[in-house]
């Protein structure tokens, strides 16, 4: 019976006591907390919405940079076929990052035109190497973009490093389509 009574108030006072903090890792930046950042493959599928500002016609999207967490992106565009948009037909792009927490979203600006760029979207995610999800969506033939369109999230991870891939395309899958990644907010729990 006591025993019983202590784990209760154990589990009341670690219950009572936790914190939840989210970080954001930028596209561009690396985690505040633990320096991480995004890696990119193949890296010259990537264009830095960053980079784009200065050069101009390196990048497809072409954003409104106040829209965007630290005023950044990245891009990349999957093609089944050769074409002056990938330089890797029929390769899917990834984005890996680690981080230390239980909970992870992914935001992402998302292209509403059909072409230049083509806003289908087909992304999976991958958590510890396993499929976890995926974003599959027609582009809705409009004109300009979404902001801050949360494509991924997952609450129930266990607390430790993770390792959180996105796929960009699949191999022999639909035609060219775009990723613009914009930020993942990670949440990690910490007993003060
Ligand atoms: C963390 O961010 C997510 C998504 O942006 C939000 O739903 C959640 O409430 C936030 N949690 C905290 C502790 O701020
Ligand atoms: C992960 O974060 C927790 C706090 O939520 C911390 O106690 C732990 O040491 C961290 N682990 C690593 C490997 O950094």
């Amino acid at each position: 019976m006591i025993a019983r009574q202590f784990i209760l108030l154990w589990y009341l006072s670690q219950v009572a006591y936790t914190i939840k903090t989210n970080i954001t890792i930028d596209d561009s930046f690396p985690d505040p907390r633990t320096g991480n950042s995004i890696i990119y493959n193949p890296p010259d599928a990537w264009n830095s919405g960053t980079f784009c500002q200065r050069g101009p016609g390196k990048c497809t999207a072409v954003l409104d940079t106040n829209r965007l967490s630290g005023g950044t992106w990245h891009e990349c565009t999957f093609n089944p076929v050769d074409s002056s948009s990938n330089d890797h037909p029929n390769t899917p792009s990834t984005a890996t990052v680690q981080f230390n927490g239980t909970a992870i979203y992914v935001y992402c600006a998302l292209a509403l035109t059909t072409s230049s760029p083509s806003g289908n979207s087909d992304m999976s995610f991958f958590i510890d190497g396993k499929p976890v999800g995926n974003f599959v969506r027609p582009a809705p033939n409009a004109l300009g973009y979404e902001y801050n369109f949360l494509v991924y999230s997952n609450e129930v991870l266990p607390p430790n490093v993770h390792e959180l891939s996105i796929i960009n395309g699949r191999a022999g899958g639909s035609k060219a389509l775009i990723i613009i990644i914009d930020r993942i907010v990670y949440s990690y729990v910490y007993w003060p």
